[in-house]
C-alpha cells in the first residue's frame, strides 16, 4: 500500500464511512453479477495499468460508478490515446507524431527538428523517456527499441522537446473543480517527484484552471492529474493526464486536502447510485 492508499483510508474513517479494501491480486472476478454490486462506488487504486483496464470494465458492468471510470483508465494508460483525446478537444499539446517503423520514426524525428523526446505509449515516472538531442543518438535509440524493446517500443511516440523553464506543472482536477496544483522543479528535463523533482506551490491562474479541467474533461472526467509544460512563448501545452495520480508530495506545499476531496467525490457517485435504486 502506498503513502496515498493510507491518507485514503485515513478520509474515509475520518467521515465514518463503511469501507472494504480489495486486494485484486487475491480475488477472482466473474463476469456478471458477482457480488460486487452491494458497493456503491469503487476507487481504483491499481499501480499495474493492465489491472485497473480490466478491473474498471467488469465493475462497470454490473452497474457499480467507478473512480476513474474505465474510458478514462483506457485513454489515459496510452499516451498516444490521450494526446489524441487532448487534441481532439482542442487542448493544447506538443506537437506530437506516431510512427510504426524505425524508418519512417527517424523521419518523423527529422522533420521535427531535434530535440525531440521519445516516450513509451504505456509507463509513468518518468521511466524509459528519452531525449534525442542529434541524428545519431536517434539512430541508436531507435535501433535499441527495435532489438531489445517489447510490444510498447513497437510503436513510435514522438513529441516537440517543450524548452520549459526548470519544472513542470501538475494540477488535479476532481469533478469539475481544480482542486490544486504544484510545480515539480528540477534540473533535469524530467521533472517527475519519483525522479528527484521537489514539489512547491503552484497558484491556480485562470488559465491553468481552464486548461486543467479541459483536460480532465477530454479524457473522460474523474479525479485525475494533469501534467503542463510551459512552453518558451507562454503557452500552456498538456503533456498527459493520469488516472490513478500520486499526490503525497502535493498536500504539504498546497495546504489542500487532496485525498479528502477524492473521497468526497467517489462518496457523491456512491450517492448518486443508491439515488437511482431508491
Ligand atoms: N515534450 C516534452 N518536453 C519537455 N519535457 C517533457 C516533455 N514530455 C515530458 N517531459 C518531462 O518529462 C516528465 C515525464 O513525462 P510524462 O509524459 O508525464 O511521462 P510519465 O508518465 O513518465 O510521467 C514530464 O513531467 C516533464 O517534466
Ligand atoms: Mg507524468
Amino acid at each position: 500500500m502506498r503513502v496515498e492508499e493510507k491518507l485514503l483510508f485515513t478520509a474515509l474513517e475520518k467521515r465514518g464511512v463503511d469501507y472494504e479494501r480489495i486486494d485484486p491480486r487475491g480475488v477472482i472476478f466473474a463476469l456478471g453479477k458477482n457480488g460486487l454490486e452491494r458497493f456503491d462506488a469503487m476507487l481504483v487504486r491499481c499501480l499495474s495499468h493492465s489491472r485497473a483496464y480490466y478491473l474498471t470494465r467488469c465493475l462497470e458492468d454490473v452497474g457499480i460508478p467507478v473512480v476513474s471510470p474505465h474510458r478514462v483508465v483506457a485513454t489515459c494508460g496510452d499516451k498516444l490515446l490521450t494526446s489524441a483525446a487532448l487534441q481532439a478537444a482542442g487542448v493544447p499539446i506538443p506537437r506530437t507524431q506516431i510512427a510504426f517503423t524505425p524508418e519512417a520514426a527517424l523521419e518523423a524525428i527529422e522533420e521535427m527538428g531535434y530535440p525531440v523526446v521519445l516516450k513509451p505509449v504505456h509507463g509513468s515516472w518518468g521511466r524509459l523517456l528519452a531525449k534525442v538531442n542529434d541524428r545519431h543518438a536517434a539512430e541508436a535509440l531507435l535501433e535499441h527499441k527495435t532489438t531489445l524493446g517489447g510490444y510498447v517500443h513497437s510503436v513510435f511516440y514522438i513529441q516537440e522537446y517543450v524548452d520549459k523553464p526548470g519544472r513542470d506543472i501538475r494540477s488535479f482536477v476532481v469533478g469539475d473543480e481544480t482542486v490544486a496544483a504544484i510545480y515539480r522543479n528540477s534540473p533535469h528535463w524530467i521533472t517527475n517527484t519519483a525522479r528527484g523533482g521537489s514539489a512547491s506551490n503552484c497558484p491556480i491562474t485562470p488559465e491553468i484552471d481552464r486548461i486543467s479541467r479541459a483536460a480532465a474533461q477530454a479524457v473522460g472526467g474523474g479525479a485525475v492529474a494533469i501534467d503542463i509544460l510551459e512552453a518558451p512563448d507562454g503557452r500552456l501545452l498538456v503533456s498527459e493526464v493520469n488516472h490513478t495520480p500520486e499526490f503525497r508530495n502535493s498536500i504539504a506545499p498546497t495546504g489542500v486536502d487532496i485525498p479528502g476531496k477524492i473521497i468526497d467525490y467517489v462518496l457523491e457517485a456512491a450517492t448518486m447510485k443508491s439515488g437511482r435504486q431508491k
